[in-house]
């Protein structure tokens, strides 16, 4: 079954944990998938993820979109396209939404900018369906444990979070690929509400 699902969200809002969960599943039923994440999954991306993620120089908004579409780029080109070719199910964490959201919304690029730079990173490609996972950033980072300090997305002020989640639910509400998810569920609830739409989908049995 070869589908792109991806997941969406702000900083702990249990992208990592419902991944964990939704791949014990499907290794249990034996579906043929892959998992990635963004900005990384192969090594050069991981690179970029370094820089972008943990440099302590400034980065411009347009160069940090270009780092993360670089990224991207590469992610498509060499993974996410050739196991999708192979009939496989992928899963990302992360992948263009955040950048319409992060660099675009909240960081004051328009999401046709933020678009063209995607369009001609992915090649075109859309997620057949994507899963925002809405919590309060406060909640989230409370969750969490505070902020990742190294982090130089996440350091910003909460004021930027909020325009993360803001921008989440406009294209969420906008677009029918995405399924938003009440993240203040349990884990337990998360997952099985992304199972019982994979099934409904005809994803999984
Ligand atoms: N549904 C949930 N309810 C309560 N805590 C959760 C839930 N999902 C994740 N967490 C906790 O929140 C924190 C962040 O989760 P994580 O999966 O790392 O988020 P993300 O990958 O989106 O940043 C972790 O400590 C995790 O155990
Ligand atoms: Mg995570």
């Amino acid at each position: 079954m070869s589908k792109f699902v991806t997941f969406e969200g702000g900083e702990g809002c249990g992208k990592t944990t419902l991944l964990e969960g939704l791949k014990a599943y499907l290794n249990q039923h034996n579906v043929d998938y892959v998992a990635t994440r963004e900005p990384g999954g192969l090594k050069i991306c991981e690179e970029i993820r370094n820089m972008v993620k943990y440099s302590t120089e400034e980065i411009s908004k347009r160069a940090e979109l270009l780092l993360f579409s670089a990224s991207r780029a590469e992610l498509v080109q060499n993974y996410i396209l050739p196991n999708l070719q192979d009939g496989k199910l992928v899963l990302c964490d992360r992948f263009y939404d955040s950048s319409r959201v992060y660099q675009g919304y909240a960081n004051g690029l328009s999401d046709e900018e933020v678009m063209n730079v995607t369009r001609f990173a992915t090649n075109g490609l859309v997620p057949d369906i994507t899963f925002y996972l809405d919590i309060d950033p406060k909640v989230a980072f409370e969750r969490k444990g505070g902020k990742d300090k190294g982090d130089r997305i996440e350091q910003r002020d909460l004021s930027y979070h909020y325009m993360v989640r803001e921008g989440y639910k406009k294209i969420a509400e906008k677009e029918d690929r995405f399924i938003i998810i009440d993240a203040t569920l349990s884990k337990e609830q998360v997952l099985n509400e992304v199972l019982n739409k994979l099934r409904k989908e005809g994803i999984i049995e």
